[in-house]
């Protein structure tokens, strides 16, 4: 059990979510190996203590695509965020915000692009999915840019969703669910008065924006496997390139072949990720493809990581491992669920002052400077 924020809020979580919405965020897929190994294996790798070398000044912030980050930080785009605090993408933008750090919102969020940017200073980048209907992906990326939206986030590695089964047990999905949610609801009065009740309206706002009528939550799940398209290829992704102006991103790498053909394809970064374990169980923790990629692609592309980060010493670990910069996904989403925006604003500091510490001790001053040379080679 890794003692940390994250598994704190976690509890928190736990407690005042109906349990159909704590075990969509906290499951994984099939048997969730991948799920233990991206915090396993991210756990196992041993930093480098240094010492005596006058510490005190360190810079903690980083430069991503001409944008000033204050940590090497993200929030990562989850869906339905809406339903875990109320207008829930609002309140974790405003917590980016304050602290200076990127918020992306998911293509199936609650609230709409245009119920956030207005909130917010910055601009917040904008993760999109391979609907079957491409006249919404039009449509979705011509409102976050007339919304401000610079980078956008392209997720590919969701052609088909993955089998949820705690999803089955919980009532997310499965034989009366509806039911079996409502009654849930009664018990968690905290949650249904706040999100329930005065967290309305519940539906996917980007995509009812789109169809003018609302798009309702009642097979969430089912939504998503009849929506998504799995004949996607390099190809399909031209056009969007084309009328992207800003950076481009590919969320769902895994494998150095696929990362050099990302660059190839003329995106400006990858983020390493197996979704957080909610994909393909089986394949390789983030952690362990990460320094493969690194070693094909560092320099060519912008190398970002998600899935397992639950601790500021995860973030050095990423950086050391090759990443440029890290994303969040569980780990704000359960402070958001426990406390709203100040739970999140609270989460993010506590990483800088983890992510301070891990600095200190392995003697980088700056985030360029944890590298390989931060790690003890133990094999
Ligand atoms: C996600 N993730 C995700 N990714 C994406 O590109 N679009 C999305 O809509 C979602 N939705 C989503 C919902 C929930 C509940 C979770 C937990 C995750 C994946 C997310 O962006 C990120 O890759 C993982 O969460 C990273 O793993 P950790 O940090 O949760 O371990
Ligand atoms: C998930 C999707 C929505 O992981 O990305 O549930």
């Amino acid at each position: 059990m890794i003692i940390s924020a994250s598994t704190d809020y976690r509890k928190a979580a736990k407690a005042k979510l109906p349990p159909f919405l704590f075990h969509y965020i906290d499951g994984g897929s099939y048997g969730e190996h991948t799920l233990r190994k991206n915090t396993d294996d991210l756990a196992d790798i041993a930093l480098k203590q240094r010492v005596l070398n006058n510490m005190s000044e360190l810079n903690l912030g980083t430069e991503l695509f001409g944008e000033k980050l204050s940590l090497p930080l993200i929030l990562a785009p989850v869906g339905l965020t809406g339903m875990y605090a109320r207008r829930g993408e609002v309140q974790a933008a405003k917590a980016a915000d304050k602290k200076g750090i990127p918020f992306t919102m998911s293509t199936v969020s609650v609230c709409p692009i245009e119920e956030v940017t207005p909130a917010i200073d910055r601009p917040m980048w904008f993760q999109l999915y391979v609907l079957k209907d491409r006249g919404f992906m039009k449509n979705a990326l011509e409102r976050a840019k007339a919304a401000g939206v610079k980078t956008l986030v392209f997720t590919v590695d969701m052609p088909v969703p993955g089998a949820r089964y705690r999803d089955m047990h919980s009532g997310m999905s499965g034989p009366n669910a509806p039911f079996r949610r409502m009654l849930q609801a009664m018990k968690h009065p905290l949650w249904a008065f706040d999100v329930g009740l005065f967290g309305r309206p519940h539906d996917l706002g980007n995509i009812s924006t789109y169809r003018g009528s609302p798009t309702k939550l009642e097979d969430y799940i089912g939504w998503l496997g009849a929506n998504f398209d799995p004949s996607i290829s390099w190809k399909d992704l031209e056009w969007i390139r084309d009328f992207w102006d800003g950076p481009m991103i590919i969320k769902g790498i895994l494998d150095p072949e696929d990362a050099k053909d990302a660059v190839k394809f003329g995106a400006d970064g990858v983020i390493v990720s197996n979704h957080g374990g909610r994909q393909l169980d089986g394949v390789l923790s983030s952690a362990k493809a990460l320094p493969m990629i690194a070693d094909a692609v560092k320099g060519d592309i912008k190398i970002l990581v998600d899935s397992g980060i639950r601790t500021g010493l995860d973030v050095a670990r990423m950086l050391a491992l090759g990443a440029d910069c890290t994303m969040l996904g569980r780990s704000y989403i359960y402070a958001l669920a426990a406390q709203g925006q100040a739970g999140v604003e609270n989460l993010i500091d506590l990483y800088e002052k983890e992510l301070r510490v891990a600095m200190t001790l392995t003697g980088a001053k700056k985030i360029s400077e944890l590298s390989n040379d931060s790690l003890v080679k133990l094999s």
